[in-house]
């Protein structure tokens, strides 16, 4: 049931079943959805909840692009250096921001939020979706019917056993 107080209802569309990856956009919701709905319009409350989440939230995103932008190494994507500098401009943004905010410059919550939430949704429905199908026809199945992407370093990224969103 769609929440109200939430400015982006997670949607089945943004899955790509790639089990990390489907959980860091889950992750990246409730971030700008958490943030929504700490807007007061008072300035010193929402210097006290960004003070509190900024770090963790910049730390969030860049782990989400790197694991990203590792399959997309890994599977010789072709749009992986534009996808990567889409990640890029996004991140210095974000920093831009923050280094603002750090020097006394009031970040209304209300418009940060909605800022981030544009991003997110666009990026999510359109430029990542672009490589849903391909990682998909470059994974394997494994012996138990899963399927993985198998990193240069060893490491396995799982499918959840259904992938919506059209796949
Ligand atoms: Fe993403
Ligand atoms: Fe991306």
């Amino acid at each position: 049931m769609p929440d109200n107080s939430n400015l982006i209802d997670w949607s089945n569309t943004f899955m790509c079943g790639i089990k990390l990856i489907d959980d860091q956009h889950k992750g990246l919701v409730d971030l700008v959805n958490d943030m929504f709905n700490h807007v007061t319009e008072d300035e010193e409350q929402e210097r006290k909840y960004l003070n509190k989440v900024i770090d963790e939230a910049v730390s969030y995103i860049k782990i989400h692009f790197a694991t990203e932008e590792k399959i997309m190494d890994a599977t010789k994507y072709q749009g992986y250096i534009e996808h990567k500098n889409e990640h890029k401009k996004f991140i210095l943004t974000v920093l831009e921001h923050v280094e603002k905010f750090n020097s006394g410059t009031r970040i209304p919550l209300m418009s940060f939020s909605k800022f981030l939430k544009d991003w997110v949704l666009s990026h999510i429905a359109v430029v990542d979706k672009q490589y849903f199908v391909y990682f998909r026809e470059k994974a394997s199945q494994k012996a138990d019917g899963t399927l993985s992407i198998n990193l240069a370093d060893g490491e396995e990224i799982l499918y959840s056993s259904a992938a919506p969103g059209g796949i």
